[in-house]
């Protein structure tokens, strides 16, 4: 078998088994690596100031070989904050507004991605398959096809990807697509975000689009697309949570709670995740259902994400305030609605808090896919499971039909939702339940990464 090379942005090595950071690309690849063994290589997370980054890093860890480089200050600002972030994530996103493009930060995004190539060149031999992950990274193929690679080169989208008259709003949109015609298959999440990327060729007058949607031709090249949903590992992760039913600070948790039903979200602190209308949300909720007060604690877990990024840091504002008013509009002496953490906890702790909680509210505006809805549904005890409540706009909906579907947009909606998930029959829980679980057991984390690599490998 050939050997696996995973490129992407963020690259965090895990302390110990079970540790990953806040975010899906981490913990998924985390996952799909440790079972397969290979190189991963990435940005360290560290900045080399103004010196250019020497030698990689090269740390060995179980069945993987981490090679990390630093940045230097004014690549993690053009090519992180800048386009990634402030380009490339809100286009992605559908979010026009928040698009700010500058082409010096265009051109270190180029810059960054040559740097990757030259630094990832000599670990590479011959027969190696390359897998190169998400927004921050889409020039890199062309760069190793300029350096004479000839490598199978496979990439996957971990965001959406939006319709043509978004995505052109983009300046350079025309070279982002050349330099994904450079991959031999190009993956996302969804079907919808095929449709887009073809649409997209296809509408451009700069591609054609074969074999129903899951071929391109285009620059010259003709490379595979794919849908391929990113999952969890399930079975693990329902036994962790058994495990953490027992943990010290889940039974704290659960004392805490007094017996109450338990709302939980969790979510990086993202404009994407559409946490200020959940807490318009689960107010309307209490207003609209008087008998809930004093029933029902909604605990937010969101830590901080990408503070360097101005939306992003205004949120860590709006979301506090808003928190604290809806907190001091509803609360009593002996009841705090809203707890809001701020800060990042270990998946373990979330397994457990998972399955405390009655209702798992996640209502991203817009999402690739969304992990958290998938191990909320894992982290079930069969017997007695809790309620997904899953924006129709992350990427889960597509698979995970037992959930209660809601339009972010709609507070009232949600609201709904919410009152009807807290009073559902044990019956119709479990049904709704399973038939997610089954779901997930048999598209879980190796599922999606073997279904890739397939594609990728075979012609
Ligand atoms: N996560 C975590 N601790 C936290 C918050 C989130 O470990 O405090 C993990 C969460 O369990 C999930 C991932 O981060 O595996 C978030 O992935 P998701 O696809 O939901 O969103 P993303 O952050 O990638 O946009
Ligand atoms: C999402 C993106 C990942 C990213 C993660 C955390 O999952 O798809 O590429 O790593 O968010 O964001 P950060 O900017 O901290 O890496």
């Amino acid at each position: 078998m050939s050997r696996l090379v995973v490129v992407s942005n963020r690259v965090t090595i895990p302390k110990k088994a079970g540790d990953a950071p806040a975010g899906g690309l981490a913990v998924a690849l985390q996952a799909a690596l440790e079972e397969r063994g290979g190189i991963w290589m990435g940005w360290s997370g560290n900045s080399s100031g103004d010196r250019e980054p020497e030698k990689l890093d090269i740390i060995e860890r179980g069945n993987i070989t981490y090679a990390l480089t630093d940045l230097t200050d004014t690549d993690v600002e053009e090519y992180y904050h800048g386009f990634a972030n402030r380009v490339l994530w809100p286009i992605c996103h559908y979010r026009l507004d928040l698009a700010e493009y500058a082409r010096k930060e265009m051109a270190g995004y180029f810059r960054v991605n040559r740097f990757f190539a030259h630094k990832l060149a000599p670990l590479l031999k011959e027969d190696d398959i390359i897998w190169v992950h998400d927004y921050h990274l889409i020039p890199l193929a062309a760069e190793l096809r300029q350096m004479g690679f000839k490598n199978k080169i496979g990439f996957f989208l971990h965001i959406p990807w939006p319709p043509a008259d978004v995505l052109f709003a983009m300046p350079v949109h025309e070279q982002i697509m050349r330099g994904l015609s450079q991959y031999d298959l190009v993956g996302f999440h969804t079907d919808f975000d095929l449709d887009n990327f073809g649409g997209g060729l296809v509408r451009e007058g700069i591609g054609e689009r074969m074999e129903g949607g899951r071929k391109f031709s285009t620059y010259g090249r003709t490379f595979k697309g794919g849908a391929y949903p990113i999952s969890i590992e399930t079975k693990a992760f329902a036994e962790y949570a058994v495990k953490a039913s027992r943990n010290a600070m889940v039974k704290k948790a659960k004392d805490s709670i007094e017996g109450r039903d338990l709302i939980i979200g969790v979510d990086r602190l993202d404009y994407s995740k559409g946490i200020t209308q959940r807490i318009d949300a689960f107010e309307q909720f209490v207003k609209l259902n008087p008998a809930y007060q004093n029933k029902v604690t909604y605990l937010q877990v969101t830590p901080k994400s990408r503070s360097e990024v101005p939306e992003y840091e205004q949120m860590q504002r709006t979301v506090a305030e808003q928190a604290g008013r809806v907190n001091g509009a509803l609360g009593t002496v002996d009841w705090v609605p809203i707890r809001y953490v701020n800060r990042s906890v270990a998946r373990p702790l979330l397994a457990g808090l998972y399955r405390l909680a009655k209702i798992g509210l996640v209502t991203p505006l817009r999402d690739g896919m969304n992990l958290v809805a998938k191990e909320y549904v894992a982290a079930q005890d069969p017997e007695d499971p809790g309620v997904l409540v899953l924006s129709r706009f992350a990427g889960a909906a597509r698979e995970l039909k037992g959930a209660l579907l809601v339009n972010p947009y709609d507070i009232e909606g949600t609201a709904h939702a919410i009152a009807r998930g807290l009073s559902m029959s044990l019956e119709e829980r479990k049904q709704r339940w399973s038939e997610m679980m089954d779901h997930l057991l048999e598209y879980d984390i190796n599922r999606w990464c073997d279904d890739f690599l397939k594609d990728l490998t075979t012609d």
